[in-house]
């Protein structure tokens, strides 16, 4: 059985990745689960500068899933490389993959362009579609024409694949994802959070200080399958799929729908060992139905 994935000019160990913002930069993670065992790690997002993020309470729970507006908090690129870099280069097999976010093209370049030389950064995952900050990057990741400069700029500046991260939040996904290709794209992870709310009734407030954030879990799957499956019959590079995947049942539907890639998000939350329990049962998943390599999920529905 062959569970590379080919992304760009470059090969993943496996399809399993852990989704930004569920997994910090992999540190406390690392002490709980074998690290070397997983696909990828999307790490939280980096900004040029240092984030607080949004005011507290900015994470609520729902019977379905999870809201955030966490607002991006990071500690800025200088902070990434001189504090999260030297446990990322500890990490053998699984690859790291820097999610970066800003609120300008130049914001964006930076990022890239400063952490480019570091060896152990395997890919970016472009974050235009985080859906609690004003300009940050949402208004790339909503209009085709800035997506395209956008993904065309960043590939002119790096040899490392390129995964534009998609919002849902948008009347058409699938235009988005071709403006992500012809910009040059080598994939495009989707989806990223959809926009959600909660109120407490009792206090006849929004359970979080931003009122509206992004769902993530279970609740969000349908709408995740969905775009991965319209995304990955538009367009010939990868998909990497995420929203709700919370067993490996999930993950094979993302699969049989047209993703060559997955990412395990609010599952970690829950049981640490969510993707490694998932890559398990994709492998008794694949031997049970003879399929070689995850391009064989590819197919059965058009
Ligand atoms: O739901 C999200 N929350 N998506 C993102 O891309 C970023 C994150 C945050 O920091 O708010």
């Amino acid at each position: 059985m062959d569970l590379k994935v080919k992304i760009g000019n470059q090969i993943l160990p496996n399809p399993v990745g852990v989704a930004s913002g569920t997994f910090g930069y992999g540190e406390e993670y690392g002490e709980l689960i074998d690290l070397s065992k997983l696909g990828a790690i999307y790490t939280k997002a980096v900004t040029v500068l240092p984030r607080e993020g949004n005011r507290l309470p900015r994470l609520t729970e729902t019977p379905n899933g999870m809201i955030n507006s966490i607002g991006l908090a990071n500690s800025g690129v200088e902070g990434f490389l001189k504090n999260k870099v030297p446990f990322l280069n500890t990490i053998k097999s699984c690859k790291n993959i820097v999610n970066v976010a800003g609120s300008t093209e130049d914001e964006y370049v930076k990022v890239v362009e400063m952490i480019d030389h570091v060896e152990s950064v395997w890919g970016y995952e472009i974050n235009i579609s985080c859906p609690n900050v004003k300009c940050g990057g949402l208004a790339f990741g909503t209009d085709p024409i800035q997506v395209e400069r956008l993904t065309r700029v960043i590939k002119s500046k790096t040899k490392k694949p390129v995964i534009m991260k998609l919002t849902p939040n948008v009347t058409d996904i699938t235009t988005v994802a071709t403006a992500c290709e012809i910009g040059g794209a080598d994939a495009v992870s989707c989806i990223n959070t959809v926009m959600g709310m909660k109120i407490d009734i009792h206090k006849k407030q929004p359970a979080i200080y931003q009122k509206t954030g992004g769902l993530s879990g279970p609740a969000i799957k349908p709408v995740g399958v969905a775009a991965v499956y319209r995304v990955s019959k538009k367009i010939t590079i990868p998909v990497v799929g995420l929203g709700g995947i919370m067993n490996a049942e999930d993950a094979i539907e993302y699969f049989l729908a047209g993703a060559s890639a997955i990412q395990v998000g609010t599952a970690n939350f829950i049981n640490p060992n969510a993707p490694l329990d998932i890559l398990d049962g994709i492998k008794d998943y694949m031997k049970e139905n003879n399929l070689n390599k995850i391009s064989d999920f590819h197919g059965f529905i058009d």
